[in-house]
């Protein structure tokens, strides 16, 4: 085994201002799409509150992070496998508690994370919406920050507000925009548009790239109401496909990198912004 940083799991949070958007959806077609190309995926479900990445894949995890960090359980034991060979680790509202951990606590929640290096090429981590602390940690602990948006001005204004507190209180520089729920890819342009000409104006360190969009499909929404995932209920609908193809542009484009560290790293992020 090198040392090299392809050995290292890569760790993409998907984030938002406004809650609503399409997170949830977003991360679980992603990671189906990406294992289907061979890749090992693992979801964190770190949405403290409305965590609930488990309903869409149709599994009923019995634990959570908690019992890892109580020790009862170890990362292996609690994580969930789906169908497609997705591996989730449910959060329940432990991630809140990670302000709260002792020093061996913390030293034990390390090393259960350092067994999943091996384990997996890329991790998702479902954050959540909103700037609160907990939300942001992991953004900026994350290698790659994924925003998602749609046309409603709410949504763009809070994606602006989550970008601007990330990078001017955690120097976070690089952010990918998925744009939800539009019409159209001219639609979607435009609320990149809008996104990065703010963001020139004001934030000139920040840099937005255009990752792609989804239309706004019923499809999707059965799926949601079966408990399960576009990709699976309706292959050749236009979100799946939209879904599969940003899948497929994120493993060709190289990683706008926040950070090149280990899992340790990323774990030791955490705990640094938490304290
Ligand atoms: N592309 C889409 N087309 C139509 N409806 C969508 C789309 N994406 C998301 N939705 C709707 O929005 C709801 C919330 O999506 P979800 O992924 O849970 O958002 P979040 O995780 O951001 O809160 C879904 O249950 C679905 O009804
Ligand atoms: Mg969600």
């Amino acid at each position: 085994m090198g040392t090299g940083r392809q050995n290292f799991p890569k760790v993409v949070a998907v984030t938002s201002g406004k809650g609503g958007v399409g997170k949830t959806n977003i991360v679980g077609n992603l990671a189906v799409s990406l294992s289907r190309m061979g890749k090992r995926v693992v979801i964190i479900d770190a949405d403290i509150g409305l965590a609930n990445i488990d309903i869409i894949f149709n599994l009923r995890p019995q634990y959570n992070i908690r019992h890892v960090i109580s020790t009862e359980k170890t990362l292996n034991q609690v994580m969930v496998e789906s169908k497609h060979g997705v591996k989730i680790l449910p959060g329940g509202n432990g991630f809140a508690d990670l302000t709260q951990l002792n020093e061996g606590e913390k030293l034990n929640l390390l090393s259960e994370f350092e067994t999943l290096s091996d384990q997996a090429d890329i991790i998702f981590v479902d954050t959540g919406a909103g700037i609160s602390s907990n939300v942001l940690y992991f953004n900026c602990a994350c290698d790659e920050c994924i925003v998602i948006a749609t046309r409603e001005p709410t949504s763009i204004t809070d994606a602006y507000a989550m970008m601007k507190v990330m990078s001017q209180e955690y120097g976070t520089k690089y952010f990918k925009l998925i744009v939800n729920m539009v019409d159209s890819a001219a639609q979607a342009k435009k609320v990149y548009a809008a996104l990065s000409s703010a963001l020139d104006k004001y934030l000139k360190n920040v840099v937005l790239e255009y990752v792609g969009h989804i239309p706004f499909d019923r499809q999707l929404q059965k799926a949601v109401q079966k408990r399960g995932l576009v990709m699976d209920n309706a292959p050749d609908s236009l979100s799946a496909k939209a879904m599969k193809d940003i899948a497929v542009s994120l493993e060709r484009n190289p990683v706008s990198t926040n950070s090149n560290g280990s899992l340790t790293f990323f774990m030791n992020k955490v705990f640094q912004k938490s304290t």
